[in-house]
């Protein structure tokens, strides 16, 4: 039987793993590294400060996953995705059988929590139906994802009384415009500043790079401040190669 711990790491901030992540670090003999390429270096560095910070068994070994092309192109996207998890399944599985040994325990640390749009799960799920139960058992460690950095960064809660709160994609809004059923919206993985489709009346919290040196933090409304944001987030992303931003839209007081 081999153990894999899922750890969630913080979304960028090392104060931010929490005490039951630096135990689970600490019980892992060999760390699984997803490369996802030159332009998210920053990340990768990340995950090596926090090792060397926490992790107190200077035996443990890195082991890096290549990632495999995916084609951000294709007009179905699920189908699209989900051919990309199996590819990913079947390279992870391989490289888990072969640097893992028997009776030992692998982690694999997850950028936020690995509860949200994180392909993590999912992906080890296929490997255990693959290989067995018996064969490969995992846990799951929480953690602060980039939704509550935002959150506490801007000194706003997300819900307000009673009424809920909606979770979506760049790409969901500028399709779907704001849901009709809520006030409150976060989104993240936007490449695009779907924002600028919204009522520019909307409240808008915004957060880059958060809990990193290079966070940037914008609030206003939309009709305000979306001009700046798109130009803040285009020139990071020039300068730093890649950009990882999420915000929360509010739905303007009747
Ligand atoms: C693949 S998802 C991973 C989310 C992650 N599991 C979490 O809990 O935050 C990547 C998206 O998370 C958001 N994100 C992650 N880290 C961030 C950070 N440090 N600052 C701002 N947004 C971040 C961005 O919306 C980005 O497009």
């Amino acid at each position: 039987m081999r153990r894999l711990l899922i750890i969630g790491i913080g979304a960028g901030d090392p104060e931010q793993v929490t005490v039951q992540a630096i135990k689970a670090l600490n019980r892992a003999d060999v760390f699984f590294v997803v490369d996802k390429g030159d332009d998210k270096q920053d990340l990768m560095l990340l995950r090596q400060e926090i090792c060397e910070r926490y992790v107190e068994n200077r035996s443990y070994r890195m082991v890096m996953i290549p990632e495999p092309e995916r084609d951000r192109s294709a007009p179905a996207y699920r189908q699209a995705v989900e051919r990309w998890r199996e590819e990913r399944a079947e390279l992870w599985a391989g490289v888990i059988e072969s640097e893992l040994a028997d009776g030992g325990c692998g982690a694999l640390l997850v950028w936020g929590d690995p509860a949200l749009y994180d392909s993590t799960l999912a992906i080890v799920g296929q490997i255990v139906s693959r290989l067995g139960p018996q064969e490969l058992d995992y846990e799951v460690i929480p953690g602060i994802s980039s939704v509550q950095a935002l959150a506490a960064r801007h000194r706003v809660s997300l819900t307000q009384v009673g009424r809920p709160l909606h979770v979506t994609t760049g790409r969901r809004l500028a399709a779907e415009g704001f849901p009709a059923h809520c006030d409150d919206v976060v989104v993240m993985l936007d490449a695009h500043c779907s924002f600028t489709g919204v009522d520019p009346a909307t409240e808008i919290y915004w957060g880059a790079y958060l809990g990193t040196k290079d966070e940037i933090l914008l609030s206003g409304t939309v009709g305000d401040l979306g001009g700046r944001i798109e130009a803040a987030r285009g020139e990071a992303r020039g300068r730093k190669g890649w950009v990882m931003d999420t915000y929360l839209l509010r739905r303007p007081a009747p």
